[in-house]
């Protein structure tokens, strides 16, 4: 591929294109029967009882988060190491985010931190499945089974991934997806929960649409206009529009995780010449999901560093990004909860060093090629 490469990148073909033609001429562009279809095919791709579809993964970890009753007063339990929704959609609610460390090898939430950050007022413990690796949710489950608390999985990175033999989304009470374009399927923006439970369900599916338990088409057909709001909701669906393309991409999921697969183990093999990079590691019965290509830059590292290789690979045109900022070091967060560096200080180390470097369905294995020798010639250039 020539040209910049970003660090991920949609695949949309003509099948895309005609599946989102045929549903702008249908008769529903929004409540229509392809939001149920794609919402069916995704609890069966997971292996789940009930999908809910919503507007982008953002309005999944809140509409999650209400429909466990979360409020004001509450405690949320979420890994720093994440992007700044899975503890926002806390604070939309009221309810206070904890922040907890990560392993250092996977960066995933580690679940020997727990214990002291649990009070009287936490509800809920949040696994961020970080770069497409699912938790480890069978320790995770036994600390909330312990705790009354409930599990969530914020599997925005790991579609298509599993753990032991299970699908990410089955895995945790709910699982919450975005379908942002980089991620592993797109709908333009989108977002899906996944569960088991009918009652959480349904209480998602009213949460979507206003806090009213009906919509428009279920009114048509029942030939009523008559319609109650029960609570207070959002308008958080998502249209039949993105429903269609949601379909059309899912059908091409599974080998697009497969060539994500290919693509991080070329990598891994590469990345084993440079003494001052070393990949994540992946535990023992993953399947990983491959949304993200975290590297870390191994030795010293003091401030700044990272930025500059960082810098020399986007002056190579290689898009290489950081995924994340730990969100306790957000100004927001420092200002209106008082965290401060020293918190988690296994993300706030991670964070100096990692870098994402470009990985996506469409690359070739001579893009791999060409950006593991650029950042070797890098490191040779800022050392
Ligand atoms: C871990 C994680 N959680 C939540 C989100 C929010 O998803 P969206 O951008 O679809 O609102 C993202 C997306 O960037 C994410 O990576």
């Amino acid at each position: 591929m020539s040209g910049f490469l970003p660090y991920g990148r949609q695949t949309i073909d003509a099948s895309d294109v005609e599946a989102v033609v045929e549903a702008l001429q249908s008769d529903y562009l929004t409540t229509g029967p392809t939001v149920a279809r794609f919402e069916e095919a995704f609890a069966q791709f997971v292996g789940v009882r009930y999908a809910v579809a919503v507007a982008n993964g953002t309005a999944a970890l809140h509409t999650a988060y209400a429909a466990l009753g979360i409020g004001p007063g509450d405690e949320v339990i979420v890994p720093a190491m994440t992007f700044a929704a899975t503890a926002n959609a806390a604070c939309y609610l009221g309810a206070k985010p904890v922040f907890a460390d990560v392993e250092c090898d996977t960066l995933l939430l580690d679940h020997n931190v727990l214990d002291p950050l649990v009070t009287e007022r936490t509800k809920a413990i949040v696994a961020v499945d970080y770069a497409g690796q699912p938790c480890a949710y069978p320790a995770l489950r036994a600390f909330a089974d312990r705790h009354g608390l409930a599990l969530v999985a914020d599997a925005c990175h790991a579609l298509g991934g599993s753990l032991n033999g299970r699908r990410v989304g089955s895995l945790a009470d709910l699982s919450t997806f975005s379908l942002h374009p980089v991620k592993p399927m797109t709908t333009g923006e989108g977002g899906v929960i996944t569960t088991d439970d009918p009652d959480l369900a349904e209480r998602m599916r009213v949460f979507r649409n206003h806090g009213i338990t009906t919509d428009h088409r279920q009114r048509e057909q029942a030939g009523t206009w008559h319609y109650d709001m029960v609570g207070l909701g959002f308008n958080y669906r998502l249209s039949d529009l993105q429903c269609a393309l949601g379909l059309s991409q899912l059908a091409r999921l599974p080998v697009w995780v497969e060539r994500r697969r290919e693509l991080a183990a070329r990598y891994i093999g590469l990345l084993a010449g440079l003494p001052d990079v070393r990949p994540l590691e992946v535990r023992p019965g993953v399947g990983h999901g491959w949304h993200l290509m975290v590297v870390r830059l191994i030795g010293a590292c003091p401030p700044g560093f990272r930025d500059v290789v960082l810098a020399g690979l986007r002056a190579r045109g290689i898009g290489a990004n950081v995924h994340y900022k730990p969100v306790h070091l957000h100004a927001y967060y420092r200002e209106h909860l008082g965290t401060h560096p020293g918190l988690v200080p296994v993300s706030e180390d991670a964070f100096a060093r990692i870098l994402t470097l470009p990985l996506f369905p469409a690359m070739g294995d001579d893009d791999v090629d060409r950006i593991v020798g650029a950042l070797e010639e890098v490191l040779e250039d800022v050392r």
